[in-house]
Order: structure tokens, then C-alpha cells, then sequence
């Protein structure tokens, strides 16, 4: 539990996918979905300059929206490097003279921010990494004769030495983000278990180099926390009956590297509600953005991380630091709770009043968090509550509060009410 503190309290993230997919800007699996050959993905090579990649820039935006950690792919499922691995030339370091891990890494760390590195254990440019049926080769007519010359074992090491240059070279590491185990067999290939990965070995490795880092569950084995992809929990997450830690990733537009063209941009409302919302089940939001070509920050996710930012500046200490509460929240939004707080974020806005079953006599005061503006609060009795209509009205022990008609004018308002 020690270890996951920072975490747990931290609650809100940067992901940043970064890769030679980020020039191809058609989405970070292109290799794959296109079936490229490593000829046919070389200019992406050849063609790598990151001028505009800015570590400092990328850990300003994180920590101006309101984010306490970021985590950057070290190596995409492409294989290629963006630190100086002497296990491959395959690397930022040879392709533009830069260690992007380097950078990033001492960005965060002046910034304030907890380091994390997410590291593909699929790597379709290993000569070792046999074809299955992710690999962009799977469909070649000799995909079965190029499998026997291929030696998962040796990939296996190659794995396992990358992990220890990534927990070596860098000082400490918070964070670690493996991706990901997938053992179905699908199309007549068999995918890739926890044994293809010595996953149980990797983890113990993980944690001898870096006793305090957290690692995630793509190992096909237990880690520290759980990671749902694209998907927001409606309950906090349970297993065998205890709670986990997780962190739901998520996107800016469904796609985690720059896909120029797609325009399924979120709106820093649903962002936020999704932030919100992510908290009140106790878990942590880590919202992705995929610099373009040169390295960066596309505009779209930019300015969707700056409302964001907004936002935080105002209603941070109901996100971070807070968690899960022990009230079921009206229909119109979700609680938080950090420690007597207890945080009201309203989804929709109600007519007038938001009544709050059980929470009578539980409140001292009550105020928006935006502008610390008091709020009326009463326990209407039932009967008088409705004039001159029958049946309506609360249940006995619901806490009213009177709003004012007009929603304020911030992305999710906040109600905070001192708990007695
Ligand atoms: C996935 C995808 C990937 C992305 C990741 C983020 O499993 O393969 O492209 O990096 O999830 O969670």
C-alpha cells in the first residue's frame, strides 16, 4: 500500500504515445492493421525528427491541467526505442542523436511530477518475435516458415535486458505501464501468454531494481493496479470481494498515437466528467495525448487540456487526493470525499434544488467550490415540499439545496459540503 500512495492520491495522469506511427499519423497500430513490411515502414525511420518533441513543454501541459504523474511509451508495440537501448539501433538516439526517455524523465522530475514509462512487451520489429495473429506479418504466405526461424527466447532476453536499462539508466522510476498479454488463440495462431514474457520473473526483476515502482496488470499476471482501457467503470472495482486500485486510460479521440485525419475529438466536458466520475469509484483517469510528427502537442489536445486545466485550478482538491464516498449521490451527478469534504459534482443541472438522500443533518455548510459561495441548505418536510401536489416530495432524511436557476459557468460545477 506504501508504494501506491503517491497514486492514490494523485488520480489524474498524462499518457504519451510517441512513436515513428506518430510521422505515418494514421494511428499507432498502423503497421499491423496495414500489414507493413519493415521495407515499407523504413521512411518513417529515415524520415524521424522530433524537433518540435519539447519534455519540458509536454510536463508544463500535464501539470497545468491539473495531472500529478505522465507516462510515456518507451517503446511501442513498432519496437522502436525512444531511449538509447545498446540492445538495438532500432532507437530515437540513432535515428535523431536524442534519448527522449532521458529528456522526459528529468522534465517530469523538475516539474514535480511522478515518472512513468509504458513499455510494449509485442514488438513487431524483433527478429525473434514470433508472427501471431496481432503481427503485421500474419498474413504472408511463408508466415509459418518465418516462425521457425524465430526464438522467443532470445526475445525473452532482449525483453528482460530493455526492462533493466529502462530501471537502470533513469534514477527512479514510479511507474510502469506493460502492454499486453493476449494467450487466445485466434485465426490458427496462438497468441502470447505470461510464459512468453517470464512474467513472474520480469515483475520480480521490476521490483528488485525499482523496490518502490508500481507496475500494471498487462503481464498476464497480478500487478499493483488494474487498467481498463476506453471503458469508465459504473462501481468501484472489486476482486474476490476487495477492492483494487485501478487507473481507466483514455483517449482525447480513440486513438492513442496522432491520427491527423480522425476527428472524434472529446469535449473537455466529457473529459472532466469522466475525470469525475473515475474518482468517485475510486479509481485514476490517465488521459492520453499523441504528439505529431515533429513531437508536438497536437492543437486539438492542447486546448482540451487547457480547459481541463481551468477546471482543476478550481476544483482540484475534489479530484486529487480524493476518492470514493460512502453515500449514493443523486441522480443528477457523483460524490467524491477527501477526508471531512465531501464533493457534490453535478452532471446535469437541476431546477432550482438538488435534494440529497441521507445526508441530513450530516453537513455543516455547504458552498459552490468554484467561486466558495454558501448555499442554502434545508431538510424540506415532505409534505409541505410539493404545494399543491400529491404524490411528490422527498424522503425523510434527504438534505435540499438551493441553487440558483442559471448552471455556473464552469464545466462541471461543484458543490462542497463540510461534513460534521
Ligand atoms: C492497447 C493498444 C495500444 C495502447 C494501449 C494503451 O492495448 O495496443 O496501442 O498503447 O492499449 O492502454
Amino acid at each position: 500500500m506504501e508504494t501506491k500512495g503517491w497514486f492514490i492520491e494523485g488520480r489524474f495522469g498524462l499518457f504519451v504515445h510517441f512513436g515513428l506511427y506518430s510521422g505515418a499519423a494514421r494511428h499507432e497500430w498502423v503497421q499491423t492493421t496495414e500489414k507493413i513490411t519493415d521495407a515499407q515502414y523504413l521512411p518513417y525511420l529515415e524520415s524521424f525528427d522530433p524537433d518540435l518533441f519539447d519534455a519540458t513543454a509536454i510536463a508544463a501541459a500535464a501539470k497545468a491541467a491539473g495531472m500529478t504523474y505522465a507516462v510515456l511509451t518507451a517503446k511501442h508495440h513498432e519496437g522502436f526505442c525512444l531511449w538509447d537501448s545498446a540492445l538495438t539501433d532500432f532507437t530515437a538516439r540513432k535515428a535523431s542523436g536524442r534519448d527522449l526517455v532521458a529528456e522526459f524523465v528529468s522534465a517530469l522530475r523538475e516539474a514535480g511530477l511522478k515518472v512513468g514509462l509504458y513499455y510494449s512487451l509485442i514488438d513487431w520489429h524483433h527478429p525473434d518475435f514470433t508472427i501471431d495473429w496481432n503481427h503485421p506479418r500474419r498474413d504472408d504466405a511463408d508466415a509459418v516458415l518465418q516462425n521457425a526461424t524465430r526464438e522467443m527466447e532470445r526475445y525473452r532476453e532482449y525483453l528482460h535486458g530493455q526492462v533493466r536499462e529502462l530501471l537502470t539508466g533513469y534514477g527512479r522510476i514510479d511507474y510502469l505501464f506493460f502492454d499486453f498479454t493476449y494467450p487466445e488463440t485466434k485465426q490458427g495462431w496462438v497468441g502470447k501468454s505470461s510464459e512468453d514474457w517470464a512474467s513472474a520473473e520480469l515483475l520480480r526483476l521490476c521490483r528488485e531494481l525499482q523496490p518502490t515502482i508500481i507496475v500494471n496488470d498487462r503481464l498476464g499476471i497480478p500487478g499493483d493496479f488494474v487498467t481498463p482501457e476506453q471503458y469508465q467503470p459504473t462501481e468501484p472495482l472489486v476482486v474476490d470481494g476487495n477492492p483494487v486500485v485501478w487507473e481507466a486510460c483514455q483517449t482525447t479521440n480513440g486513438s492513442w498515437g496522432y491520427d491527423r485525419d480522425n476527428d472524434k475529438h472529446k469535449s473537455a466536458d466529457l473529459l472532466i466528467r469522466m475525470l469525475c466520475d473515475s474518482v468517485s469509484m475510486g479509481g485514476n483517469m490517465l488521459l492520453n495525448i499523441g504528439p505529431n510528427g515533429r513531437g508536438q502537442i497536437d492543437r486539438r489536445d492542447s486546448s482540451v487540456l487547457d480547459e481541463i486545466g481551468e477546471w482543476m485550478a478550481l476544483h482540484g482538491r475534489a479530484i486529487v487526493g480524493a476518492g470514493h464516498a460512502q453515500f449514493d449521490p443523486p441522480r443528477e451527478g457523483v460524490y467524491t470525499r477527501r477526508g471531512d469534504k465531501l464533493y457534490l459534482h453535478l452532471f446535469s443541472w437541476p431546477m432550482g434544488f438538488v435534494h440529497l438522500p441521507g445526508l441530513a443533518g450530516t453537513a455543516a455548510y455547504a458552498r459552490f467550490l468554484h467561486d466558495g459561495s454558501w448555499l442554502q441548505m434545508s431538510e424540506i418536510d415532505p409534505d409541505q415540499e410539493a404545494l399543491v401536489t400529491r404524490p411528490a416530495g422527498q424522503a425523510d432524511g434527504t438534505l435540499t439545496l438551493t441553487l440558483p436557476i442559471r448552471k455556473p459557468d464552469v464545466a462541471v460545477p461543484v458543490i462542497e459540503l463540510s461534513l460534521r
